[in-house]
């Protein structure tokens, strides 16, 4: 049964603020690659919906460029502290943050030139809701940009390893047992074309992790921060929990292993005018 809280799942830990940050750096070029084809540049006002510690939105902040806006929205005060600290100390003070939830923003009727949205709509309860308020909010014509994951069960380790395929089923569960889908990007084109959007790229983003790669590592600390509440949420138990650990050490270190992380999907859509 999903859960009707609306609290980020893998919580608001500085923990979690490190590997948010790290994933960004290992996932830059993917959301760099979109933005570009979606013509983000400066002078403009954008908006990152769901930003958490907002490591795209300073990013997003230095390619407009003073002349330009950068809306930053989420519903943890702790993760926009993140923000603001993070904004104030690069000097930049282009960026507004907003304390609200995603399906209700607080921004008028056809104000912005583009929405970046990553890794929020897996975890959120009415996406279709969500689309519809970026919707609202962009000017006629202008792009939402979003990265999620689908096909989450394509997840693969090589050589296999039954306890490590156990982790990414008991992931799959644990979201949607929390209200969101780790398969929201195959439903993405759908609900952007049923709320008035143009979709125009669909980019499948699939990359091969090896020992000792950043990749790899990023894997790491989302089971560093995600299995403990799996454990919390008896979706595993210690003893799987203690297989699980001694298996992902045994296959790190063979050199030749590979592992498949779970895909995503980039997408660019317009608004209708
Ligand atoms: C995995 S983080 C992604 C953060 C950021 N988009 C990035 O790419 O690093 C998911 C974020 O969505 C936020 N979030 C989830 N549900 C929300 C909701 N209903 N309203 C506002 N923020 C929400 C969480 O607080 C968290 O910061």
């Amino acid at each position: 049964m999903a859960s009707n809280s609306d609290e980020y799942h893998l919580g608001t830990s500085t923990d979690e603020i490190e590997r948010l940050g790290y994933q960004h750096q290992v996932w830059l070029d993917e959301a760099v690659d979109l933005w570009r084809k979606a013509g983000f540049t400066h002078g403009q006002q954008l908006l990152d919906l769901g930003c958490g510690p907002g490591f795209a939105t300073s990013d997003l902040a230095h390619l407009v460029g003073s002349t330009g806006k950068v809306h930053a929205i989420d519903n943890s005060e702790h993760f926009l502290q993140s923000v603001n600290q993070r904004c104030q100390s690069q000097g930049v003070a282009h960026v507004t943050t907003h304390l609200s939830d995603v399906h209700q923003l607080p921004l008028l009727d056809g104000s912005l030139d583009g929405v970046f949205v990553r890794w929020l709509l897996c975890f959120v309860a009415d996406p279709e809701k969500v689309i519809a308020e970026a919707c609202r909010v962009l000017k006629p014509g202008k792009p939402i940009v979003i990265m999620d994951y689908f096909n989450y069960h394509a997840v693969q380790v090589f050589p296999a390893r039954e306890s490590i395929q156990a982790l990414f089923k008991a992931y799959h569960t644990s979201a949607i047992k929390n209200g969101g889908s780790y398969d929201i990007g195959a439903k993405l084109p759908t609900l952007l074309q049923a709320q008035g959007f143009d979709v125009t790229v669909t980019k499948p983003i699939c990359r091969i992790a090896r020992p000792g790669d950043r990749l790899w590592h990023w894997v790491e600390m989302f089971n560093k921060n995600y299995v403990p509440k799996l454990v919390e949420q008896d979706l595993m138990t210690p003893e799987t929990r203690q297989a699980l650990e001694q298996d992902w050490r045994e296959v790190s270190n063979i050199s030749t292993a590979l592992f498949f992380p779970p895909p995503m999907l980039g997408i660019v859509a317009y608004k209708q005018s």
